[in-house]
């Protein structure tokens, strides 16, 4: 059993590696032919229905899973910038000001990445459930953007992973192990949590919606 207070909820830590799983499925898909492109969109949905979820678990979640919790305005990030590499700083109990940057990003683009996979289209044999929904150059529009998108998450992911393992190897400071088991071992005391029935409600309503968006598909 680890010790420290707990800092990560259930959601948090299921939907962080779901998300990894999903992602990592769908560049596999996606880029590399693995499987086929049916994968790729069960991927994509669980993704979505995954990031959706954790939207709204950033409203009304445990208390490190909210937004108000960890983004903050300039000021605070530059002051945590500047206290980096002061030797005394106390590790942040949910994610830094820095931190909170990131999650906004990584959530935000892959929300977008997501939303522009409905509408793309191969020409060939996968057709994104919304792409024969618009006009054939919008879905084109989309596909470019949807390739785009793809870049820019994994350069956004590898940003992310660096600075992980920076803060594992030059700050001494494990944030990986608390995404598992959810403590930390720092001053402070234990989150507020939420309920795990409310999530579990929520994420079936998110998968709910996005199941909704499939019946939509090719006419
Ligand atoms: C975070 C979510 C997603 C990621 C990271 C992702 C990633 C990718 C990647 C890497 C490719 C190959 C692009 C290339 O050839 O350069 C691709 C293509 C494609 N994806 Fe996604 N995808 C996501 C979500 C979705 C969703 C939800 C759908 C539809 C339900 C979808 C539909 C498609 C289609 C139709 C293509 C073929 C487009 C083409 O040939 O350029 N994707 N995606
Ligand atoms: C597909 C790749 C990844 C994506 C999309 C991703 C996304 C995210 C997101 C959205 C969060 C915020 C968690 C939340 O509040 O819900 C997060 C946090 C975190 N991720 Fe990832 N992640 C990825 C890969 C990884 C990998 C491979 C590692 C391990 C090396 C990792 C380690 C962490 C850690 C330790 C945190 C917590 C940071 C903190 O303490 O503030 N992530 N990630």
């Amino acid at each position: 059993m680890s010790q420290g207070i707990r800092v990560w909820d259930w959601p948090v830590r299921l939907t962080h590696w779901g998300l990894v799983v999903c992602i990592a499925g769908l560049y596999a898909t996606g880029e590399y032919g693995w499987l086929t492109m049916d994968w790729h969109f069960r991927f994509g949905y669980a993704a979505l229905t995954i990031v959706l979820f954790r939207i709204v678990w950033g409203f009304v979640g445990s208390e490190h899973a909210r937004f108000a919790d960890f983004v903050r305005g300039p000021r605070a990030v530059i002051e945590y910038i500047r206290s980096l590499t002061a030797p005394a700083k106390s590790p942040s109990t949910g994610h830094s000001a820095l931190g909170g940057i990131a999650v906004l990003a990584l959530l935000g683009l892959t929300l977008v990445q997501a939303g522009t996979g409905l509408f793309s289209n191969d020409q060939v044999s996968a057709f994104g459930p919304l792409s024969e929904r618009v006009s054939m150059s919008l879905s084109d529009d989309m596909t470019d953007w949807h390739e785009l998108g793809q870049q820019l998450l994994l350069i956004l992911i590898g940003i992310h992973v660096i600075a992980v393992l920076a803060y594992l190897f030059f700050k001494r400071e494990n944030l990986i192990a608390p995404m598992f088991h959810g403590r930390k071992s720092v001053p402070g005391r234990d989150a507020q949590w939420r309920s795990n029935v409310l999530a579990l409600v929520l994420f079936g309503l998110c998968a709910g919606g996005v199941w909704g968006i499939t019946a939509f598909g090719p006419p």
